[in-house]
């Protein structure tokens, strides 16, 4: 098998090419490090380029012949996503439509898709099955959900076969492969936590303290990017072997509270981390947690790292990088 991965020198991405070098498989990244780091990629088959250059997409494909696309590049922050929704049609759909047409010029029909939970919008049943009705309350969720369509439709036109992840809250690192996250601004909770922790930053803003929940903060389901990178592995294997794909959820099926990350992270760091109490962000669910038995079945996959071991592995990661990438 060999697979080409289009935002590979991102967060995830990252972790992913190294998870696919771990099992053998022939790998070349596909990034433009608008976004991404080429640290955390040194001594990869790195493409610098933008998704949208269908020309480059072709040759790329053809020059080493690869089977499967695992398609992570995108624009995925939501409340830029509201300010700017034309950012965000531009890359998760029209330009990741040029990658398609490129894959088509190819003769490459199988793709990885990087979803979202951002896809099912405010969920009316928790854990969240597939089946839950799709309707995005955003920009990002609706770009990811769009994107999903297109490739339904072109799996009944012309053959595809495409596998689609929907991810609940991608966390945690790999310190030995050098590996974090580092996103510029980062808006997500466990590294904000951590930065708080080191100094880095005050306080932590709890948005929302009033939802119906035990403890009044958001639930989130946090699964360890290397658990989500090993799925990705097993889903590019299927596609390889003539499956015709289906969509997943990607969580652990577990939920935790903003306050329960929180004090977690206390008790790893043995800091005192301050909190401050803000107001709801808009479009914030109460709760999203992933129903993850078909992708458990499907994929003969586990979640196997829990909570305490995410906030180690980044806390880790951060205490080494305060600085992230940039300070390496
Ligand atoms: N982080 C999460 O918890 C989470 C949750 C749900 C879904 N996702 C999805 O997973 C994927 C990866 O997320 P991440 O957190 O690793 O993001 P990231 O921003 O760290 O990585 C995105 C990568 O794509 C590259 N890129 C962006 N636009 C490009 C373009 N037009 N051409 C070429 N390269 C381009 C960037 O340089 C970067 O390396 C995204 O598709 C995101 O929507 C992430």
């Amino acid at each position: 098998m060999r697979v080409l991965v289009t935002g590979g020198a991102g967060y995830i991405g990252s972790h992913i090419v190294h998870e696919l070098r771990r099992n053998g498989v022939h790998t070349v990244i596909l990034d433009d490090l608008s976004l991404g780091h080429a640290e955390s990629v040194e001594g990869f088959d790195l493409v610098r380029g933008d998704i949208g250059n269908r020309d480059l997409v072709r040759e790329t494909i053809i020059s080493q012949r690869i089977d499967v696309l695992i398609h992570m590049a995108a624009r995925s922050q939501v409340g830029e996503s509201v300010r700017d929704p034309g950012v965000y049609y531009d890359h998760n759909v029209r330009r990741s439509l040029e990658l398609l047409e490129g894959m088509r010029e190819a003769g490459c029909k199988r793709m990885v898709f990087s979803s979202s939970a951002a896809v099912y919008g405010e969920p009316k049943t928790v854990p969240i099955l597939e089946e839950h009705p799709a309707l995005p309350t955003n920009p990002y969720g609706a770009t990811k959900l769009c994107f999903e369509e297109a490739l339904g439709w072109y799996r009944q036109a012309y053959g595809f076969g495409f596998i689609s992840l929907r991810y609940f809250n991608a966390a945690g690192a790999v310190p030995e492969d050098r590996l974090g996250e580092d996103h510029d601004p980062e808006t997500h909770l466990i590294p904000l936590v951590l930065q708080t922790a080191l100094g880095r930053r005050e306080r932590l803003v709890i948005h929302g303290t009033d939802y119906p929940t035990p403890d009044g903060s958001c639930i989130r389901d946090y699964i360890h990017v290397v658990d989500l990178a090993r799925a990705h592995v097993q889903a590019a294997k299927r596609l390889s072997a003539g499956s015709p794909g289906a969509i997943y959820n990607l969580g652990t099926g577990t939920g935790t509270s903003v306050k329960e990350v929180i004090a977690v992270a206390r008790t790893v760091t043995g800091r005192e981390i301050p909190t401050q109490e803000g107001p709801r962000r808009a479009g914030d669910p109460a709760v999203l947690v992933a129903a993850s038995s078909r992708t458990q079945a499907g994929f003969d996959w586990t979640p196997r790292i829990p909570l305490r071991k995410i906030i180690e592995s980044a806390w880790d990661w951060h205490s080494r990088n305060p600085d992230g990438y940039g300070g390496l």
